[in-house]
């Protein structure tokens, strides 16, 4: 009997392998109320939830997050080897494109290619709001130089 449902949840653990490559799944910030807000003293004012990560959701290949960054907060300068794409949500800010300035607002996207200094400031009066995705299982594992 033991030997069986050793069996059974070998088989089942299979199974839950082979349906990752085939998942799709719907997040918002709703539905990732109960996860608290991040945050570090090295960029103040900035605060960030996982929405699609693998240490959250076992998804893989692709990694997004949703930040905030209040009045005057700055996300300093800083370079990953993924490259990083932001999607501006809300409010504007000032992004630094390694040392060359450029507002973004709502609707705006961002490349950022890997290895390149990057940094964004709220400039403006309202929150800003941006999702970040990397071409990483999780954000865990990307690494942030100054
Ligand atoms: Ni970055």
């Amino acid at each position: 009997m033991e030997k069986f449902f050793r069996l059974n949840d070998l088989y089942l653990k299979k199974i839950k392998h082979k349906l990752r490559f085939w998942m799709i799944s719907v997040k918002n910030l709703a539905s990732v109320s109960g996860q608290e807000w991040s945050t570090t003293e090295k960029y103040p004012g900035v605060r960030w939830k996982f929405l699609i990560d693998s240490d959250f959701d076992g998804s893989s290949g692709l990694s997004l997050g949703f930040a905030e960054i209040a009045p005057g907060g700055d996300l300093t300068l800083h370079y990953h080897s993924p490259a990083e794409i932001y999607v501006v949500t809300g409010g504007k800010g000032m992004l630094n494109k390694s040392g060359e300035l450029e507002e973004v607002k709502k609707g705006d996207v961002v490349y950022i290619a890997a290895n390149a200094k990057h940094a964004l400031k709220n400039s403006g009066t309202e929150t800003l709001e941006f999702y970040w995705i990397f071409p990483t299982d999780r954000f865990s594992e990307v690494e942030y130089f100054n």
